[in-house]
C-alpha cells in the first residue's frame, strides 16, 4: 500500500516532524535529493485554478530529478465525464505519484482507493494540507526553527481569522495541533469549521499538547499568538453564495490593531484581496511573511513528496483507507 496525504492528520506528529524538517534541510541545500531520478513521472492534476500550487509542484519535480505533468481538468478526459476510478487506473501503472485539486474530499479519498502510488491533496473544498505544512515551516523559521530540535513547534499559537468553515481552517486545526499548536479560529457564528474535523483536531491535540479555541472574537483570539492568519472571504466554487461579504466578515478583517496584540507574525496561503480579510498595510508591512510562506510551498511540497516515496510500507493513515 503507498502512503497518501489526503489530510493533515494523516501524517502522525512524529511523521509531520521527520517532513518539516526535510523541508527546511532542502531549502538550505535545494538539490540535495533526488528521488525522482529517472525521470519518474507525478501527474499534477487541476480541476480548479492555481498559480502557486502549480508552479511549485512543478518546479519541485523537476528539481527532485522528474517529469511534472501538470493537466487541467479541461484538458483530459476527467473533464469529460471519465470517471475517477478509471482515470486513476490508468495513472497508477504509468506515474510514480498523483497530485489533485478538486472540489469534494471525497473524490480524492475514492482516487486514493485505486491508487497504487501516493496521492497528494492539492486542495479540497474541506483540506488544503500542503499549504499548511508550507505555513508550519514558516512559522517555524521564524519563531526559532524546528531545525534547533524537536519540539520547536510545540506550544507556539496560531491565531486564523475569517471564515472558520473552509479548507484552510480546517487544515489549520488538523495540521497544527498535529505540530502540538494551540489553534485558535475565530470566526462567525454562520461560518464555523465542521464539528468532526474540531472533534478530530481535539482529540490529536490530547496527544501533542496542542489545544484548540473556537471564538467568535478576534481580539481574543490574536492576543499574544505567534502568528495570525486569515484568507479569502470567497473560496474556488463559493462565487455566487450570498453573506460572504463584508457584512458577515468585516469583524474579522485583519488589522494593524489587531497584529499589534498579537505582536507575532502574520500569513496568508495567497491569493489575498487586500482592503477585505486584511489590510494592505499589515500584508505589506513588516510583521508579513507571506512571500516566505509561498516560497516554502516548493519546499515542503518536495520533502512531502520525498517522504512519501521513501515510505511506501510505513503504517496506512487512517483517512487514506
Ligand atoms: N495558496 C495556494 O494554494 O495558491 P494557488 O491557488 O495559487 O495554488
Ligand atoms: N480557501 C481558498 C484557498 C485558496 C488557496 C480557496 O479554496 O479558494
Amino acid at each position: 500500500m503507498p502512503r497518501h496525504f489526503l489530510r493533515d492528520d494523516d501524517l502522525s506528529p512524529r511523521e509531520q516532524k521527520q517532513v518539516l524538517q526535510l523541508a527546511l534541510a532542502l531549502a538550505d541545500d535545494r538539490f540535495a535529493r533526488r528521488p525522482l531520478e529517472g525521470p519518474r513521472t507525478v501527474a499534477v492534476l487541476f480541476d480548479k485554478a492555481s498559480t502557486r500550487t502549480r508552479v511549485s509542484f512543478a518546479t519541485g519535480i523537476a528539481e527532485l530529478g522528474g517529469n511534472p505533468l501538470v493537466l487541467d481538468a479541461g484538458s483530459s478526459q476527467l473533464g469529460r465525464g471519465e470517471s475517477i476510478a478509471d482515470t486513476t487506473r490508468v495513472l497508477t501503472r504509468q506515474v510514480s505519484a498523483i497530485v489533485w485539486r478538486t472540489f469534494g474530499q471525497g473524490r480524492i479519498e475514492e482516487m486514493a482507493r485505486y491508487a497504487s502510488v501516493p496521492v497528494v491533496n492539492a486542495l479540497t473544498d474541506e483540506f488544503h494540507p500542503c499549504q499548511i505544512l508550507a505555513d508550519l515551516m514558516t512559522i517555524a523559521q521564524h519563531t526559532g526553527g524546528l531545525a534547533a530540535g524537536d519540539g520547536a513547534l510545540e506550544g507556539r499559537s496560531m491565531a486564523y481569522l475569517g471564515d472558520g468553515s473552509n479548507n484552510m481552517a480546517h487544515s489549520y486545526l488538523l495540521g497544527g495541533v498535529t505540530a502540538g499548536m494551540d489553534v485558535r479560529i475565530a470566526a462567525p457564528a454562520s461560518h464555523l469549521p465542521a464539528t468532526p474535523v474540531v472533534r478530530d483536531a481535539e482529540a490529536i491535540a490530547q496527544q501533542t499538547g496542542g489545544s484548540v479555541t473556537i471564538t467568535d472574537d478576534p481580539a481574543h483570539a490574536v492576543e499574544a499568538a505567534d502568528a495570525v492568519i486569515t484568507d479569502t472571504w470567497v473560496s474556488m466554487g463559493q462565487e455566487t453564495e450570498s453573506g460572504r461579504g463584508g457584512e458577515t466578515f468585516a469583524p474579522f478583517a485583519v488589522t494593524e490593531s489587531l497584529m499589534a496584540r498579537s505582536g507575532g507574525i502574520f500569513l496568508h496561503c495567497l491569493p489575498a484581496y487586500r482592503g477585505k480579510e486584511v489590510e494592505a498595510a499589515v500584508i505589506d508591512g513588516p510583521s508579513s511573511v507571506v512571500w516566505d510562506e509561498a516560497e516554502n510551498r516548493l519546499h515542503a511540497q518536495k520533502a512531502l513528496l520525498t517522504w512519501l516515496l521513501e515510505h511506501p510500507d510505513a503504517a496506512t493513515a487512517p483517512h487514506a483507507r
